[in-house]
């Protein structure tokens, strides 16, 4: 009886190995999985939201903004520069038929607070952030925004959504 009992025990032992070990590698496929769900959740809550509705005063407010310091350049219907598409270093189209809506919040302020310039270290975009407030440029980027299509905007919307855009060889910052 012991014998067989011993016997057992060893067999037990035997044959747990194939399952358990199946078990063990779902439950690291699980945790992988869980873990990796997890982080990208914290990458996204990185997404700040700046941009915000605006009301009617903040919009005409935006409007003024727009006018005095950046549709010199950018265009009054914020259609950009002629020949902006094969130029990267002259002014894009700010409204849908250009990229920045393809920006995040944080992009499009950072751009306006700190500028640009070209391959040679030429400014290509002045830096507002010494001259404009923050309250400011978020109206600007808010005002920009509301020139962009209702789905573009309830795509930005989207918990999930993660600025696509890379560009600009001359991207850097004047800071
Ligand atoms: C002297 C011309 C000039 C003025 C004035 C100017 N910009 Fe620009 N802006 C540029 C150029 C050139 C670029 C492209 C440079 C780059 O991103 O590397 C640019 C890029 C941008 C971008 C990034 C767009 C994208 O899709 O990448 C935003 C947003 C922007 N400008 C907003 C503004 C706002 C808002 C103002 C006014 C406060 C302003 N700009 C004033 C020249 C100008």
């Amino acid at each position: 009886m012991s014998e067989l009992g011993v016997a057992g025990t060893v067999e037990t032992r035997g044959a747990a190995p194939p399952w358990a070990a199946a078990m063990t590698l779902g439950a690291l496929i699980c945790f992988v999985a869980a873990a990796a769900l997890l982080w990208g959740n914290r990458l996204r809550q990185a997404e700040v939201k700046l941009i915000e509705p605006l009301s009617h005063a903040r919009l005409e407010a935006g409007f003024a903004l727009y006018g005095q310091h950046c549709s010199a350049c950018h265009g009054r219907f914020l259609s950009g520069a002629p020949g902006w598409r094969t130029d990267p270093e002259l002014p894009p189209a700010l409204n849908e038929t250009g990229h920045a809506a393809r920006h995040s919040d944080l992009e499009l302020y950072r751009r306006v607070a700190f500028g640009a310039r070209g391959r040679d270290g030429r400014v290509t975009m002045p830096a507002f952030g010494g001259t404009l407030s923050e309250s400011e440029i978020v109206t600007l980027i808010s005002y920009i925004a509301a020139w962009w299509p209702e789905a573009e905007l309830r795509r930005r919307a989207l918990a999930d959504w993660t600025s696509p855009a890379i560009c600009g060889p001359g991207a850097v910052d004047q800071s």
